[in-house]
């Protein structure tokens, strides 16, 4: 598959198989987060893999998005190792940093033949807490990864795309 036949069929997986994911399937995701770029290289962000039958436990209290994922990966923004703007204190890459790699995991994922789909449905204080993740990163995104169930298919608004004109601005 090319890019832009991978980012086509990729999409949210809501309904997850039991099939547990191949370890090397997970190392070339975890590879993909460590290619991604961050601002001045500050790789500001730490990702949890949540795979243990405990910590999974905990995870479906968390969220009602896991839609039965075998696996969730917790990313975090490090507040300490962010890039800020030296004049402008409202810019800051944490975020931005956290986001990219999540980006590259999704589609390193789609590659793979694992689906997985973006959450921002919890608490990020709540599973600070949960997991014990030091009080200088906070949780941004939870990423489940697994295979899709047999039955599982992409949402309507999947396919809602604006138009390329209302995304788009030539100055
Ligand atoms: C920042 C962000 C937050 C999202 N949060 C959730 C979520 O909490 N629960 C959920 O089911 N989907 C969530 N999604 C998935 C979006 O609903 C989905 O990407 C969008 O509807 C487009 O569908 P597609 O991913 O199938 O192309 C989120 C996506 C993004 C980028």
């Amino acid at each position: 598959m090319n890019f832009i036949e991978l980012a086509k069929a990729r999409y949210s997986v809501r309904k997850f198989s039991d099939k547990p994911v191949e370890s090397e399937k997970l190392n070339a995701v975890l590879d993909a987060i460590n290619l991604a770029p961050t601002a001045k290289n500050s790789q500001a962000f730490h990702v949890y893999v949540v795979q243990s039958a405990e910590g999974m436990a905990k995870m479906r209290t968390l969220t009602p998005c896991h839609y039965g994922a075998p696996m969730v990966l917790i990313f975090t923004k490090d507040t300490q190792q962010q890039w800020h703007h030296p004049q402008l204190p409202e810019v800051v890459s944490g975020v931005e940093d956290a986001s990219i790699a999540a980006t590259h995991a999704m589609l390193a994922a789609s590659e793979q033949g694992l689906g997985t789909c973006w959450l921002n449905f919890f608490s990020p204080q709540a599973v600070s807490r949960t997991y014990n993740i030091p009080d200088h990163e906070i949780p941004v995104l939870l990423l489940p990864i697994g295979y899709a169930a047999e039955d599982c298919a992409p949402a309507d608004r999947h396919t809602m795309r604006k138009e390329l004109k209302e995304l788009v601005s030539y100055l």
